[in-house]
């Protein structure tokens, strides 16, 4: 390899390290609106004891961490075709796809999808970190809040339904999990590691979604 190849090789893998999921969650956001472990965040009404609380509640325990931490790489290069499979679901279900529906035209914004499509696939390879910690519980906070009157909408200036009502967000937990496993099993795990996979998603979806209801539960109750 000539020595300006080499440089340019170089420089190409420091970029793709510069845009890993991992590096977008500690630097300025390369994805529109994603947050995580920004200052301006909110610091989470819930804190990480209660978050350990929670885990053990729903069986999860750090067999479903290394689980998860698997599923990262058979993931990682299916983020589009998942979303393709989500987003469908979403489309084809008249009582979510009002959730993104332009107020002005009625129909769907596909701008607001797009976008929010983004930090979606951003999700993905975070669900699959488990790592927990403070930054990961603010930001499930900000997402619950993203979810509700207080911020949807706001980070995409979207003008769109104002909030997703409370009832649909841990039933998505099926949907969401359900059409993952086929993912899960494409990279050629055995079945058994895939059971275990699935069962670590459906846990840490659920445990997600509960975190994200806290803006709607009465003040003291959640
Ligand atoms: C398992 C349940 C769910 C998961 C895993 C999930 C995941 C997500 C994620 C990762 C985001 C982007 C968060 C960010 O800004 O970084 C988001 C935003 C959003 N989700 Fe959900 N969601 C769930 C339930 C629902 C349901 C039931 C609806 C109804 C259609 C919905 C509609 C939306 C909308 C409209 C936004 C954009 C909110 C905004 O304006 O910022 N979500 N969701």
């Amino acid at each position: 390899m000539k020595p300006n190849s080499l440089l340019t090789a170089t420089l190409v893998a420091a970029l793709a390290v510069a845009v890993t999921p991992s590096a977008a969650a500690q630097s300025a956001p390369a994805i529109p609106g994603y947050t995580m472990g920004q200052k301006t965040l909110a610091k989470a009404p819930y804190t990480l004891a209660n978050l350990e609380s929670l885990k053990r509640t729903l069986l999860f325990t750090d067999e479903d961490i290394r689980y998860l931490r698997m599923s990262k790489t058979i993931l990682a290069d299916q983020t589009e075709a998942i979303l393709d499979v989500w987003y469908g679901f979403v489309a084809s279900t008249p009582e979510l796809v009002v959730y993104f529906k332009n107020n002005k035209t009625g129909a769907p914004d596909s701008a607001y999808l797009g976008a929010v499509r983004k930090r979606f696939g951003q999700w993905i390879a975070d669900t699959a970190d488990a790592n927990y910690d403070q930054a990961w519980l603010d930001y499930q906070y900000e997402i619950g809040l993203r979810h509700t009157v207080a911020k949807k909408n706001k980070t995409d200036k979207a003008d769109s339904m104002p909030l997703v009502n409370f009832r649909y967000l841990s039933a998505m937990t099926i949907p969401v999990t359900t059409t993952l496993k086929p993912f899960l099993a494409k990279k050629g795990a055995s079945a058994a590691d895939v059971e275990k996979m699935h069962a670590a998603w459906v846990k840490s979806v659920l445990m997600q979604t509960i975190l994200w209801s806290y803006p709607y539960v009465q003040k003291g109750q959640f």
